[in-house]
C-alpha cells in the first residue's frame, strides 16, 4: 500500500467526521485528562499528541507541561485540524499538518507522546512506532490511550476481539519492542484502554 492509498484511506474516514467530533463524545474530557496525567510530565517538557484530532487531549497536556514547556499537535486530516483550530485547541498547542511516519522533529527532541485512538489506523504501525521512538529521548513515554476497552468497542461495532488484534497484550508488547519501546503498564478495562511504553535507549 503506497502512502498516497494510505492517507486518502485516513481523510476519506475522518474528514466527514471532523465537524461533529467532539459532540459525538462529550463526556470523555476527564478520561482524557486523567491519562493525559499519567505521562508523568514535568513542568518544562515536551509532549506530542500524535493523531491530535480536534486537539482533545491538549489542555490537560499544556496543564502538565506549563507555559515553558512544548505541546505539539499533529494530525493528518486538515478537517480535523481545522476544528481543533475552532474549538480554541490552538491555545494549548502548536498544530501541525503531519504524518506520524514522517515527523518534522529531530531525534530525541521530546520528552513524551499521547496517541489517543490512533494505532489501528496506522497502515504500518510498527514502522510509525518506531518513528514515534525516534522523536523521543530514551526514558521519555509513549501513551497509546481509547477512552473505550477492547471488548466495549468490539460491542458497539458488532466485532468480537480476537487475539491477533493489534492491541492485545501479547502482540501489543511485541511490536512495541520492535519498535524501541518496552512495555511498563497495559490497562484494557470497559472505560479505558492505555498502554504505558518506555523508550530504550
Ligand atoms: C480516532 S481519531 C482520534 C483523534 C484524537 N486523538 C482523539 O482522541 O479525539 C484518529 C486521528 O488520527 C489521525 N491519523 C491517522 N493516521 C495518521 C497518521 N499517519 N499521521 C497523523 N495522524 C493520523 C486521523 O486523522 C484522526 O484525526
Amino acid at each position: 500500500m503506497t502512502d498516497d492509498h494510505t492517507h486518502t484511506h485516513v481523510l476519506d474516514f475522518f474528514t466527514p467526521r471532523a465537524a461533529d467530533w467532539d459532540s459525538r463524545f462529550p463526556d470523555d474530557g476527564p478520561a482524557y485528562a486523567a491519562a493525559a496525567g499519567l505521562l508523568g510530565l514535568r513542568p518544562g517538557d515536551a509532549v506530542l499528541d500524535a493523531g491530535c484530532g480536534t486537539g482533545r487531549a491538549l489542555p490537560a497536556l499544556r496543564a502538565a507541561v506549563g507555559r515553558e514547556g512544548t505541546v505539539l499537535g499533529a494530525d493528518l486530516t486538515p478537517a480535523m485540524l481545522e476544528a481543533a483550530v475552532r474549538a480554541g485547541r490552538g491555545a494549548s498547542g502548536t498544530l501541525v499538518r503531519a504524518d506520524v511516519a514522517r515527523l518534522p522533529l529531530r531525534d530525541g527532541s521530546l520528552d513524551a507522546v499521547f496517541g489517543a485512538g490512533l494505532i489501528s489506523h496506522l497502515a504500518r504501525p510498527e514502522a510509525d512506532l518506531a518513528e514515534l521512538a525516534r522523536v523521543v529521548r530514551p526514558g521519555g513515554v509513549l501513551a497509546l490511550f481509547h477512552p473505550i476497552g477492547r471488548a466495549a468497542l468490539a460491542a458497539r461495532q458488532g466485532r468480537t476481539i480476537t487475539d491477533d488484534d493489534l492491541r492485545a497484550e501479547p502482540r501489543l508488547r511485541e511490536m512495541l519492542a520492535g519498535a524501541g519501546w518496552r512495555l511498563e503498564s497495559y490497562t484494557d478495562e470497559d472505560d479505558r484502554f492505555l498502554a504505558l511504553a518506555v523508550k530504550q535507549s
